[in-house]
């Protein structure tokens, strides 16, 4: 996903994000991810700043909201000590964050090593 993508990625993707009723594909929510630059800090399968996203879905997957948890935790930010803390997102829908949210809880379901850009 090049940076110069999102010209217009980000007004098809606010399109679609109103219609909260639509499913979201892995593009979308990647979309997302680097409209609001998750990416400068976090990456799918790699610890950066911030755990990898492959590696939070792995230790969350089993609880039932986690969902819910992690668009939360988008919006509202998380501090949990360590060196780096977690920045709030409040400009952030709850639509787009639950968009995200499912994306990241996704990741632990495929190979780690199968990080093929777009493979659904
Ligand atoms: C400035 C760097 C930074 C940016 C930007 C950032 N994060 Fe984070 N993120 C972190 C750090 C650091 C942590 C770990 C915080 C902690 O454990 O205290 C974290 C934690 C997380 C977690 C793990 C939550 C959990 O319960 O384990 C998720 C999911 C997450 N970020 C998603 C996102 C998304 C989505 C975005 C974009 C909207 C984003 N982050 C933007 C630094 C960042």
């Amino acid at each position: 996903m090049k940076i110069s993508q999102r010209q217009w990625v980000v007004p098809a993707v606010a399109g679609w994000m109103a219609c909260i009723a639509l499913p979201a594909s892995a593009a979308d929510a990647q979309a997302l991810l680097t409209q609001h630059r998750c990416y400068i800090c976090h990456a799918d399968r790699e610890p950066v700043t911030g755990p990898a996203f492959a590696d939070v879905a792995a230790q969350l997957r089993s609880r039932r909201d986690a969902s819910a948890d992690l668009a939360r935790e988008i919006r509202g930010g998380l501090a949990r000590g360590g060196p780096w803390h977690m920045p709030p997102h409040p400009e952030i829908s709850q639509a787009e964050a639950t968009v995200m949210a499912h994306y990241i809880l996704d990741l632990a379901e495929s190979a780690p090593t199968a990080p093929a850009p777009g493979a659904r």
